[in-house]
């Protein structure tokens, strides 16, 4: 957890270092190799040199080898004052004849030894050497036999020049890595500069101010003030929202609150019981208003885009809230002497959406139905298939006095109410709910008359997931 929240710097300075250390290891074992390889093949000529010196020197004298060693020939080899020579020469069948009897043989591998000369890698007295091999015939008169020459060098300056090479090489590394930190430790230094910029930006901000921010900003973190843009987008709109509410419940609730106080004062000076009565009847029906008022600016305020209740939409069964509003409806219903009914979808109907605004939007529309018809008016809800494939549409007819085509359009604003609906109850809220619900849905309210009868069709088609 402190590693994901640690500093961005560290981090990347950290994923850099790893792979080159790694890397720069790798690299350092290749220069050991090669390091190794190119003193063999300077030194072993030296060696070569000696082995061949000494092979001239080889004479058959009287059917016998003979050996006149040049130790000219071996100071060659021990100028460097660490390393020591030594030699054997043989016979080809391996009998020795002169020198250090027991240098460590030619290995298997590299015999049967011929006029090309071999070079391996042995241990002698306990220490490293390398030693060069070569055979060659010696001839006398009457015959020409073969013999074989064995120069060993100890491994001192070898080690010491290969151990130099190595060293320059990893300290070229360390100080590559080094300066490779420190550029990319200033260089991220350099690349967030835009993104203090846009942070002193925002530290300016009033916290109204949910404009867009438009800065420059590295390519990297363009997705990220994308997301923020469209925060501060639906934070706006939720903040409109916000404003909407209160300007409205101040504005709509003072005229009803008064009123209330009025009729309350008016009570506390009566002394007639009938007239007291008569109050309080006012009060309550103006209570009732007034709640109802007030439940009406909550469902608004929970209905716009962004609105207080934003929740994520998910698979709600349309068919099932639909008959369970309607049901719960029925009561109210037949106080009204209206017949209320559902026809339709009986099975499961899938939609992405929020079960509790659809609960809104019909009881919405049912609620008007009931108040607006009179008595032994008739209410349908439908549920069916749309025309169009994959969608459904849910209706609520009624046969009642309708609205005339002129008051379509405006019956959806805010706060719009026909003059001759003369209910008490009615603010003017509800149909304006509907349609932000249904525009939250992705769809629209469809008002129209019945095909025969008067009243009026509010339907909405929505689209059914799988
Ligand atoms: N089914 C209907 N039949 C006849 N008129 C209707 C019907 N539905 C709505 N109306 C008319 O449309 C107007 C607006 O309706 P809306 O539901 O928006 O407001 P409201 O019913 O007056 O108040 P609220 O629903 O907020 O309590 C109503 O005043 C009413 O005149
Ligand atoms: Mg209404």
């Amino acid at each position: 957890m402190k590693w994901r929240n640690g500093s961005l710097r560290r981090r990347l300075v950290i994923w850099l270092l790893i792979p080159l250390l790694v890397i720069s290891s790798l690299m350092l074992l290749e220069v050991r190799s090669n390091a190794v390889r190119s003193t063999n093949q300077a030194f072993d000529r030296a060696l070569l040199s000696s082995a061949l010196a000494i092979a001239d020197r080889v004479v058959m004298i009287g059917g016998k080898i003979e050996v006149d060693v040049p130790y000219v020939a071996l100071e060659m080899l021990t100028s460097a004052a660490e390393d020591r020579v030594f030699y054997q020469v043989s016979t080809g069948q391996g009998e020795f004849i002169t020198g250090y009897e027991d240098l460590p043989p030619v290995p298997d591998r590299l015999l049967p030894l011929r006029e090309e000369p071999v070079f391996y890698d042995a241990v002698y007295n306990g220490e490293p050497v390398r030693i060069g091999a070569l055979s060659r015939y010696v001839a006398s008169v009457r015959k020409a036999t073969r013999f074989q020459v064995l120069v060993a060098e100890t491994m001192g300056t070898r080690t010491s020049l290969s151990e130099d090479i190595l060293a320059s090489a990893a300290a070229r590394q360390i100080v590559l890595i080094m300066l490779a930190a420190i550029i990319v430790w200033f260089g991220i230094g350099q690349g967030l500069k835009p993104l203090t910029r846009l942070e002193e930006a925002l530290n300016r901000r009033s916290p109204t101010d949910l404009r867009p921010i438009l800065h420059d900003v590295p390519t990297e973190v363009r997705h990220l003030v994308g997301a923020i843009n469209q925060l501060f987008g639906r934070l706006e709109n939720s903040l409109k929202t916000m404003q909407r509410f209160t300007a409205d419940a101040a504005h709509q609730l003072r005229t009803p609150l008064a009123a209330l106080r009025t009729q309350a004062e008016l009570g506390q000076r009566e002394d007639d019981p009938e007239k007291m009565r008569q109050i309080m009847e006012t009060i309550a029906s103006s209570t009732r208003q007034t709640s109802h008022l007030a439940n009406q600016l909550l469902a608004s305020a929970r209905a716009a885009p962004e609105g207080l209740a934003g929740r994520p939409f998910e698979k709600i069964d349309l068919c099932a809230i639909t008959r369970a509003v309607t049901s719960a409806k029925v009561p109210a219903a037949i106080e009204n002497g209206i017949d209320l009914g559902y026809e339709g979808l009986t099975e499961p109907v899938l939609i992405m959406g929020d079960a509790t605004l659809i609960e809104e939007l019909l009881k919405n529309l049912v609620h008007n139905a009931l108040i607006y018809c009179p008595d032994g008016s008739a209410v349908t809800v439908r549920l069916e298939n749309d025309r169009k494939p994959g969608f459904v549409r849910l209706s609520v007819e009624d046969n009642g006095p309708g609205i005339p085509i002129e008051h379509h359009k405006d019956v959806f604003k805010r706060f719009y109410r026909m003059s001759e609906s003369g209910q008490e109850e009615g603010c003017g809220l509800g149909l304006s709910i509907v349609k932000e619900i249904a525009a939250r849905h992705d769809t629209k309210v469809k008002l129209t008359q019945p095909e025969r009868n008067s009243g009026c069709v509010f339907s909405i088609s929505f689209k059914r997931s799988s």
